[in-house]
């Protein structure tokens, strides 16, 4: 699978989580809970950071790529373009409603709840037709030279600062992202990823991992810049420059698809 896509696919998974987080806070509100409101301000500032500012550019980047060889998608793929813009919207506007919710009476609880839930699930449409017919279709219709042009690499150095606020704001609800996964006991799958994944704080942590349970693969650091994820005296997957937690997350999700890829031949 191109690097760009398992890049976006890996941030979907993140942004997934946070969407969890929002939908338990939402039914603590809707139950008249005390809901959590440091956590819902983090959530909303993750995703009014990096999400907005760094990935719906970068899928732009490959929906523009795309329309650029096959003008006859444009008609069919414009409305993610627009949602981008819409959730951009949506987030501030949530925002702005979480500040006044957090200031004003209990009666505000209603705009809350109604805003929040349609925020997830426009959130989660919005991914969920990404992943079944948007990434598909530049898997199945761009060349390798086309995705070796979409450079994301360049994007991430130029939003550097922007990437590590965002890694450190996914570290503060890193917490409860695993205590969601503990709680939910009905999605074991979810729970033992999320702290599989907390295992993974760098390259090191990645390696060792691997070579305990007999993977043969390996992540290294490339001299001019990003990383490999190697295997058998060869290149698996290249991952552009990047913090090490992410390229090992990264190689993870890019390993676990091409072993589930193999056991399902
Ligand atoms: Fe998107
Ligand atoms: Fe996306």
């Amino acid at each position: 699978m191109p690097d760009a896509i398992l890049v976006l696919q890996l941030e979907h998974r993140k942004i997934a989580k946070v969407l969890n987080l929002l939908k338990q806070q939402l039914t603590e509100i809707e139950r008249n809970e005390p809901a959590d409101r440091h956590l819902l301000q983090s959530a909303l500032d993750y995703l009014s950071g990096y999400p907005d500012q760094c990935h719906h550019p970068k899928e732009d980047l490959v929906y523009r790529k795309l329309v650029a060889r096959f003008p006859e998608l444009t008609e069919s793929l414009k409305e993610l373009g627009e949602e981008h813009e819409e959730l951009a919207y949506r987030t501030r506007s949530l925002r702005q409603t979480l500040s006044e919710w957090q200031q004003g009476p209990p009666a505000g609880n209603v705009t809350l709840v109604d805003q929040l839930r349609a925020f997830v699930d426009n959130y989660r449409l919005h991914m969920q037709i990404e992943e079944q017919h948007f990434f598909p279709m530049a898997l199945q219709r761009l060349s390798r030279d086309d995705f070796s042009e979409i450079d994301f690499t360049l994007f991430d150095k130029l939003n550097q600062s922007l990437d590590q606020e965002a890694e450190a704001r996914y570290g503060e609800l890193h917490a409860a992202i695993t205590q969601l996964g503990n709680a939910d006991k009905a999605d074991t799958e979810q729970r033992e990823e999320a702290a599989r994944l907390a295992t993974f704080q760098d390259m090191a942590a990645f390696n060792d991992a691997m070579q305990h349970e007999g993977e043969p693969v390996k992540l290294v650091r490339l001299a001019g810049g990003g990383y490999a994820l190697e295997g058998k005296g060869r290149t698996i997957a290249r991952i552009p420059e990047c913090s090490e937690t992410r390229a090992a997350w990264c190689a993870y999700f890019f390993w676990k698809a091409t072993t589930m890829k193999r056991a399902t031949r």
